[in-house]
């Protein structure tokens, strides 16, 4: 765990493809040209102002505050999301019809402003973005097996890692839990079905496609496994039966999940890798919006706060203290 020394840059991207793929998901596709080499667990800071904005109607006000005449300051007031927003690389790849550029994928859940900006995108509009940011995933070594365990907007880092583990020739499951059937933002598999029992299958196209099972869970059983993402981790674990050694857990999602998945995983002596997705302001170090807390024996207290975006976002789920 290391404060990342990457390439990164500030890049225009076009908008390739924009597409709703379930109640509230999109799947973004932006081509960008000269875009640094990435690795799954990186993420990209979208700015998100409206493309589409027309312009008599300007989306940024500036005025001076009459009523407080201490106030010289020019201030803001902002129907539009200034800051850019980060979003987990689900896919990066050489553009086949652009030379040079890079294809990112990214699936967006909207939440609020900028997502909703987001959301409006449109193919061939123009997009800026920061990137590729924070430290990625470590692969696991040959021989072992990956479990990647996915809740909601933590399910894409999953898709881009499920990729580098079929090139990689890394066999895994993917374990996805949503709160409900119309917030799966994955393809179900021609012609195969999940199992009833929770067992892996070849069932979620994006992960099939890299030779990667999965299981589905959702909250409140309207598709696949009835509960928590933890309740088929517990049944893929047991099914897989393998040695401490040769399974390593990624996870990404909501923190209460996340900490149930490596207090299981742990307790299990498995490796695990955790990906924060705290809220952030600069993305790159400059802001300590992002903090989290970590163990450090050097220090008089036996923690140190590292900050999510460049030491992180993924971490080592060991020295993690959840707050
Ligand atoms: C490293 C990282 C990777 C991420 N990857 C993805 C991704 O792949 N797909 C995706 O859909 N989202 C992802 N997110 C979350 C995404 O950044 C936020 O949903 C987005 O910034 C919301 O912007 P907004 O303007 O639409 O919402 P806002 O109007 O800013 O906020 C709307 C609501 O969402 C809450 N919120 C905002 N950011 C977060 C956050 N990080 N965690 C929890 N709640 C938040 C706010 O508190 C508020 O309640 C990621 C976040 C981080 C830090
Ligand atoms: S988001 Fe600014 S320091 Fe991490």
């Amino acid at each position: 765990m290391s404060a990342t020394t990457h390439p990164r840059g500030l890049f225009d991207a076009q908008v390739i493809s924009n597409r709703q793929i379930c109640r509230e998901h999109f799947r973004l596709v932006l081509s960008v040209k000269d875009f640094p080499a990435a690795a799954p667990g990186q993420f990209v800071q979208l700015g998100c102002r409206d493309p589409h904005a027309p312009p008599d109607e300007p989306d940024e006000h500036e005025w001076i505050d009459a009523d407080d005449p201490g106030l010289r300051t020019r201030s803001l007031v902002a129907p539009t999301p200034l800051l850019r927003r980060p979003f987990s690389l689900a896919g990066a790849e050489p553009d086949p019809q652009r030379p040079g550029c890079t294809l990112l994928e990214i699936i967006h859940r909207v939440v609020g402003l900028g997502t909703a900006r987001l959301a409006g995108l449109r193919e061939g509009d123009a997009i800026d973005l920061l990137g590729p940011l924070g430290n990625g995933f470590p692969l696991p070594r040959a021989g072992q097996r990956a479990v990647l365990v996915g809740g909601g907007v933590g399910i894409p880092p999953m898709i881009y890692l499920a990729r580098a583990l079929g090139a990689a020739d890394v066999g895994g499951v993917a374990v996805c839990g949503v709160t409900t059937a119309d917030l799966l933002p994955l393809t179900w598999a021609d012609g195969v079905a999940a199992d009833p029992q929770g067992l892996p299958t070849r069932c979620i196209r994006e992960f099939a496609d890299f030779g990667i099972d999965a299981v589905v869970a959702s909250d409140d059983g309207s598709v696949g496994v009835p509960g928590r993402v933890t309740v088929a981790l517990q049944r893929v674990l047991d099914h897989l039966a393998l040695p401490a050694g040769d399974v390593v857990v990624y996870t990404c999602g909501p923190e209460r999940m996340m900490r149930a998945v490596t207090e299981m995983s742990q307790a299990r002596g498995l490796t695990t890798w955790v990906c924060m997705e705290r809220s952030m302001a600069c993305g790159m170090g400059t802001c300590q919006s992002c903090v989290c807390r970590v163990n450090d024996k050097s220090s008089d207290d036996g923690w140190r706060y590292r900050l999510v975006c460049t030491d992180g976002p993924v971490f080592d789920g060991r020295v993690l203290i959840w707050d």
